[in-house]
């Protein structure tokens, strides 16, 4: 048995999440279902990023204190992945004492290298993202490069970590692992980053205080970057990991992220684990930018798409599989409602909700709910039967590249198999011949457990109607736990209960 090590960003709680923090997050735990599913001893880590400048800021604007603040948005998160159906095993928030242990750990790991030292910082800083940047680095008006919002000038006294002496141990693992920061694309932009002159880095600042303090530095405390990276350790319990679980997790099997931060982990957070001499992650993943009906989502323009809204109106699972489906990971995407309406109707009312329904329908009216074996096996049937195991293999390779949208392609290509398998034998036909009974039995045998299969191949994107398919078609819930190379080849098909027409998956949605 493997482990899989599966994490998402700790999302800033200035303010409530939107479609970009679910996004990540669903990925994040389509993964980590897919991998428990296959019986890995997995661990996804979500959790929440509380302190540094822009949280004091926007805590100080609505009169309350950073931790009232962080406490009540951080809390939202959670609400939002419970109504999500996020199955984390963890959450970490970046104010809670077992992270703030291993912050100061590893500073002090790092000073006790040499690879610390006091200088002083005077350059810009965008707030919002809480990102230093250089005067050519900065777009005209000086504006950040990131996210073309103004900037803000420092001068202070910081301590910096000697980021320019793994410059060169960054590229030579660049080079050996070129599946370390994926898609390709971004691994391209951090090579030619690395390949530049790479800066010391500025760790800690004094004209704040809403952090964790550098050890005997008073009135230092730690760039809110450096304290939010470890999260992805701090959860598993390094340094001392009593409970073994840096052990047994480490180092994570993927960091997933959206490209606004590609630097800082594909930079910042080889550096600083290769100088406190802690493995690298295997695999950092950055997805690309949501817009809104093709405009960019910001503040200003109040146009964020809220992902409780959506739910409310759609349903949880139609929207996790438009979020999946509708945008090759990796790349940017548009979120439109006559686009997501268009995969409700077609993708999920119209393909899988109708193979389901008529499945069961006509399970329950030609045999009264119940299946008794395949007692006339034919080749269209065995191809059925290929055709879910070819699908089963698709989508590991899909799983292992991080291509959710074409792991959903292939497993609708077995959904329309299916549907067209039904066309082809005509159950409808067989069960007007008596003589046919062997031949219908075992046609809506192998398609109630086609059925099965798709209800595993899709627990992973859309858990709540896995399972509710898979109670339609008789087995008992949940599937977490289940024999999952066991249940799929149809021969070990037993439904439970009596098959019966139940109501439509997903209805129709007006357009
Ligand atoms: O950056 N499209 O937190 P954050 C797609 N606290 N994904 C988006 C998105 C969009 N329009 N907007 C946000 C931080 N995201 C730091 C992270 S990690 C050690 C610290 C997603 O609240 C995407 O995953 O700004 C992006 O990287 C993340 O939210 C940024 O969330
Ligand atoms: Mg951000």
């Amino acid at each position: 048995m493997g482990k899989f090590y599966v994490t998402t960003p700790i999302y800033y709680v200035n303010d409530v999440p939107h479609i970009g923090h679910a996004y990540t997050t669903v990925a994040a735990d389509a993964l980590a279902r897919y991998w428990k599913l296959k019986g890995e001893k997995v661990c996804f880590l979500t959790g929440t990023d509380e302190h540094g400048l822009k949280m004091q800021r926007a805590a100080q604007e609505k009169g309350i204190t950073p931790q009232e603040l962080a406490d009540r948005n951080s809390e939202q998160f959670k609400r939002l992945w419970e109504k999500m159906n996020i199955g984390y095993d963890d959450f970490i928030r970046t104010t809670e004492e077992r992270h703030m242990k291993t912050v100061s750990a590893f500073v002090d790991r790092l000073i006790k290298a040499d690879d610390i030292y006091l200088g002083e910082y005077e350059d810009w800083y965008c707030v919002p993202d809480e990102t230093y940047w250089t005067e050519t680095q900065l777009l005209p008006g000086r504006l950040c490069p990131n996210c073309k919002r103004p900037v803000e000038l420092l001068k202070e006294p910081s301590y910096f970590f000697r980021m320019s002496k793994y410059r060169d141990p960054l590229l030579k693992h660049l080079d050996l692992h070129p599946d370390f920061v994926q898609p390709e694309v971004r691994w391209n932009e951090v090579k030619s980053f690395v390949q530049g002159e790479i800066r010391d880095l500025s760790i800690s600042r004094t004209t704040f205080d809403w952090g964790i303090p550098i050890p005997n530095a008073p009135g230092h405390v730690t760039y809110v970057w450096v304290d939010a990276l470890l999260n992805y350790i701090s959860a598993l319990g390094w340094p001392d990991d009593p409970e073994g679980k840096f052990a047994s997790f480490w180092p994570a099997d993927v960091h997933l992220i959206g490209k606004d931060i590609l630097r800082h982990h594909a930079v910042y957070w080889p550096c600083l684990l290769m100088a406190a001499g802690v493995p690298l992650p295997k695999t950092i993943f950055a997805h690309g930018w949501w817009t809104n009906e093709c405009r960019k989502m910001s503040k200003s323009l109040h146009n964020f798409v809220d992902p409780n809204e959506m739910i409310d109106q759609f349903g949880l699972d139609a929207f996790r599989y438009f979020m999946m489906r509708e945008v090759a990971f990796g790349q940017d995407g548009d979120f439109s409602v006559t686009a997501f309406k268009g995969r409700i109707n077609s993708d999920l009312a119209n393909d899988l909700g109708n193979l389901l329904s008529r499945v069961c329908g006509m399970i329950s009216r030609y045999l009264d709910g119940k299946l008794q074996g395949a007692p006339d096996l034919q080749g269209i049937d065995r191809e059925l039967e290929q055709g879910l195991a070819t699908t089963d293999h698709e989508v590991e390779l899909c799983f292992n590249k991080f291509t959710f949208h074409k792991a959903l392609t292939v497993i609708w290509g077995f959904i329309n198999q299916v549907n067209k398998y039904i066309d082809t034998t005509g159950p409808w036909t067989l069960a007007k011949d008596p003589a046919k009974k062997d031949r219908l039995l075992t046609v809506l045998f192998y398609s109630a457990a086609s059925l099965r299969g798709i209800a595993i191949l899709l627990w992973p994107f859309i858990p709540g109607s896995a399972e509710k398919i898979w109670e339609q078609i008789g087995l008992v819930p949940p599937l977490v736990g289940i024999n999952r190379a066991e249940q799929m080849p149809f021969k070990t098909f037993a439904p439970k209960s009596l098959i019966k027409k139940a109501e439509p998956l997903f209805p129709r949605i007006e357009v």
